[in-house]
């Protein structure tokens, strides 16, 4: 399983990577929109720089045209953006046009097995199942992500599985559960992931054993 981080901030990014685990980003124009990079083009290449693996930077255009265009100006900021493009009709046709150029997508805002299977179909190298926005809504979001996992699976499908709108730990537990490749975590969750009391407590009483022992 690997773990993206899902921000915009830079920051973030770079204390991320130096634990070693981070082997991708996914951004949306919310995170990015937090951040005011002075400039957009060159905080999206240092992520680039940052992280050894795909960074999603997210089409703003709402017609198929538009998003192809958007998406093969992003394509040349770095050979690590993915264009993340969001689960509609236009999305679709604008991810099996750029799919055979070469270009990888990350089909987002998905919120249905249909959509995912589709999504596959028209190309996408990454599809995003949102769980806590499904959560959010009184569905199970994870039960999508096991069905796309399933689907996948079963057709041999190439399309890999990012588990999005990841809220907390218990996500991220689910997430590997049901056999997700890939889940996308908030930093804050990040650090969530690797804390435990029973770890501090016992660092702390074997520092506190072996002064001991030193005095005697
Ligand atoms: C994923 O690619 C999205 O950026 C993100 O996970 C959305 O999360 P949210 O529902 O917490 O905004």
């Amino acid at each position: 399983m690997r773990i993206f981080l899902d921000t915009a901030n830079i920051d973030e990014i770079r204390q991320a990577v130096r634990l070693g685990v981070i082997s991708g980003v996914t951004t949306n124009p919310s995170l990015v929109a937090k951040e005011k990079h002075t400039n957009y083009k060159s905080a999206i290449q240092e992520i680039c720089r940052l992280v050894p693996g795909p960074v999603s930077v997210e089409v703003m255009g709402q017609e198929a045209k538009a998003m192809v265009s958007e998406a093969r100006e992003l394509s040349t900021w770095h050979p690590q953006v993915v264009v993340k493009i969001p689960a509609s009709p236009q999305g679709l046709e604008a991810i099996s046009i750029i799919s055979k150029e070469g270009i990888k997508a990350n089909f987002t805002l998905c919120f249905s097995l249909n959509q995912a299977i589709l999504g596959s179909l028209a190309g996408a190298t990454y599809v995003s199942p949102f769980v806590g926005r499904l959560d959010d809504a009184g569905h199970d979001g994870m039960e999508l992500v096991a069905e796309i996992v399933a689907a996948y699976q079963r057709y041999r499908i190439a399309t890999q599985v990012i588990a999005a709108s990841i809220r907390h730990p218990q996500h991220c537990l689910e997430a590997a559960r049901v056999g997700a490749p890939i889940a996308t975590v908030p930093y804050k969750v990040l650090l969530q992931m690797i804390g435990h009391p029973l770890t501090d407590a016992g660092i702390a009483r074997f520092i506190q054993d072996w002064r001991q022992a030193q005095e005697k």
